[in-house]
């Protein structure tokens, strides 16, 4: 059963804001200009099911919400990467400005924005079950509204978020990030993106190992067992993982540049949080990798302005200035 099946006063406000006034309460669903959608744990579900046809996409969806299903809760990394996604972002000055999570998983870059300042509101949106696990991991948050939307069709109508980040996961849309991007234009003053990178900043070593990896996830991605997949991602973690990361160690403390080993980012990592991105990484059905000219390509059809970061994860990048 639910614990807070209902939307709050301040919600329901929320809901007026980013919808419009046609909106009407009606026991456990929420008509939005005329559309049933129930409410669910808190969420208000745009998009229950994923149809029939798209079955690669039905796919992707499943295995995220089971992903975040298993990996819920925080980590103490997740700050440090927190500050390597928003290092072109002044989060101080999102201070009383509307804020939208795209694709927020278990919401856990959400969860660190809430503690370092305070948006008018936020409204996070996933197409999967992990949107019941973000409206748990921020139930404290009385300034947050859930969606379960899939980001290729949701729409705003008129209202347009001060700014909205959406952080690995328009790479795992089948058919590619095109249609979901011109949705969030329709509604993002400034938009963060981050996109798997093509390698494009890499030299042979690392397209090497990518073919090996891109072999395996094809392979491994075949498993749809969930304590099976739990525990070839520990396995993973452990053999592939792990002596890359002790390699870049070694490098990092013998004075080379660490940024030129492979896996390098997850020095000082748990095991559990290599084994996370283990599971996201080998058990999803559906990546596509951007280099940064396909990504300046994409966004300035929708913004004016594309800053990439020269810094990891490759590529996070800032869109500003929308063309109307
Ligand atoms: C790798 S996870 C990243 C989650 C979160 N941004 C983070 O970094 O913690 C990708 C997320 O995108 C969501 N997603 C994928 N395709 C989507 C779509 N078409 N509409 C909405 N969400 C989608 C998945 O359900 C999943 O939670």
């Amino acid at each position: 059963m639910t614990d807070a099946p209902l939307l709050t006063p301040r919600q329901i406000a929320i809901v007026r804001q980013v919808f419009g006034t046609d909106i009407r309460l009606d026991g456990d669903n929420v008509f939005i200009a005329g559309r049933r959608c129930p409410i669910r744990d808190g969420v208000i579900v745009l998009d229950g099911t994923v149809a029939e046809v798209d079955a690669e996409k039905a796919e992707v969806i499943r295995s995220f919400g089971e992903e975040w299903g298993s990996f819920p809760a925080m980590a103490p990394e997740h700050q440090r990467e927190f500050d390597g996604y928003f290092d072109l972002v002044d989060v101080a000055g999102l201070e009383g400005k509307t804020v939208a999570d795209l694709g927020c998983g278990m919401g856990r870059w959400s969860r660190i924005l809430l503690e370092r300042t305070t948006p008018r509101f936020l409204v996070c949106a996933d197409l999967s079950d992990a949107i019941f696990v973000a409206r748990r991991n921020l139930a404290e948050h009385p300034n947050v509204l859930f969606i379960k939307a899939d980001l290729e069709t949701l729409r705003f109508d008129g209202f347009r978020f001060d700014f909205a980040f959406s952080l690995g996961v328009l790479h795992h849309i089948p058919g590619g990030i095109a249609v979901a991007l011109a949705q969030i234009a329709s509604y993002a003053e400034s938009f963060l993106g981050y996109l798997y990178y093509a390698l494009d900043n890499r030299g042979t070593v690392f397209a090497v190992l990518f073919r090996a990896a891109d072999l395996l996830r094809r392979a491994l991605a075949r498993i749809r067992t969930e304590p099976v997949r739990r525990a070839v991602s520990w396995l993973i973690a452990l053999v592939l993982y792990k002596p890359f990361v002790l390699a870049a160690d070694i490098a990092g403390a013998l004075g080379v540049d660490k940024d030129r080993m492979p896996l390098n980012a997850y020095c000082g990592n748990s095991l559990r949080r290599i084994q996370q991105d283990a599971y996201d990484r080998f058990f999803t059905t559906v990546e596509y990798r951007y280099t940064r000219s396909d990504i300046t390509a994409h966004c300035t059809r929708h913004w004016h302005e594309v800053t990439f970061s020269d810094r990891q994860p490759y590529w996070h990048f800032l869109c500003r200035g929308p063309r109307r």
